[in-house]
């Protein structure tokens, strides 16, 4: 089952997942990690900052999970844009080494298979870190999606459009396609790291974590995974029947193990 490690708040959750992937990349300097956009990552990469002071992160490869269609790369909230700003830009990583969906290529039938052959010549990414939709969605892989899924293009629901107009000045500036790898292309990550934060995504985390396996709620393809993190705080759990388990669990792990 997934390790479910509740914390008191973004911070914490930022600090722990850092301290993984600053030793990940210690050990490996060309690790591969697989990158996530939205507000939830946002406090791992803050905490990479510091973490990563003295790492040599010159040779780190990433994959982003996903892009919008029908918006310039160069528009500040593409992913590309978002990727380059809060990750690469402040953690001094390669610009070349680190790469999106190409949502802009004139061949997007064959776009997605290119972006999983990238990242199996790459050997695979070695944590992928995910956030979760309200409606379940982990990537862009919108209710329904196949657990086969490879990177394609997909329809955005009006609920996810909905909830990323913030980002944009009107909801009809929210594009409705986007290039998104798969469940099936996020299963082969070596280590999955969901985060989520707040009661709008309790529901959705029991969901993921504890319910049945099925395409309605895509972030339950992570109970097929062998080696998952889930990493909430207390509001973002508040739905999770095993709470009080996880919480036993995670106190009486040995340090070592790391998550
Ligand atoms: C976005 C992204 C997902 C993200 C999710 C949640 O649409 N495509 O990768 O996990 O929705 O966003 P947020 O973290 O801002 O709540």
């Amino acid at each position: 089952m997934a390790e479910v490690v509740i914390v008191p708040d973004r911070a914490s959750a930022g600090d722990l997942v850092a301290t993984e992937i600053a030793a990940l990349i210690s050990r490996r300097p060309d690790a591969v990690l697989g990158l996530a956009t939205g507000s939830t990552p946002l406090p791992v990469y803050e905490a990479l900052r510091a973490r990563l002071a003295g790492i040599d992160v010159s040779r780190v490869r990433g994959f982003a999970l996903d892009e919008y269609i029908g918006i310039d790369p160069a528009h500040p909230e593409s992913y590309a844009s978002v990727i380059a700003r809060e990750v690469v830009e402040p953690l001094g990583l390669t610009p070349d080494l680190i790469r999106t969906p190409p949502a802009d290529d004139a061949d997007l039938a064959t776009a997605g298979e290119r972006y999983d052959q990238a990242i199996r010549a790459a050997g695979g990414v070695d944590v992928q870190i995910l956030g979760i939709g309200t409606d379940g969605h982990i990537g862009f892989n919108e209710p329904g999606s196949s657990f086969a899924s490879r990177t394609r293009v997909k329809t955005l629901t009006r609920q996810t459009r909905a909830d990323n107009a913030r980002f944009f000045d009107a909801i009809d500036e929210v594009p409705r396609h986007c290039l998104t790898q798969g469940l099936g292309t996020i299963l082969e990550a070596r280590h999955l790291v969901l985060l989520a934060f707040g009661e709008g995504k309790a529901e959705a985390v029991a969901g993921a974590v504890e319910g049945p396996v099925t395409a309605m709620l895509p972030g339950s393809a992570i109970q097929l995974h062998p080696h998952v993190t889930v990493v909430v705080d207390e509001a973002a759990a508040s739905r999770l029947r095993l709470a009080d388990y996880y919480r036993d669990t995670f106190a009486s792990k040995p340090e070592w193990q790391g998550i």
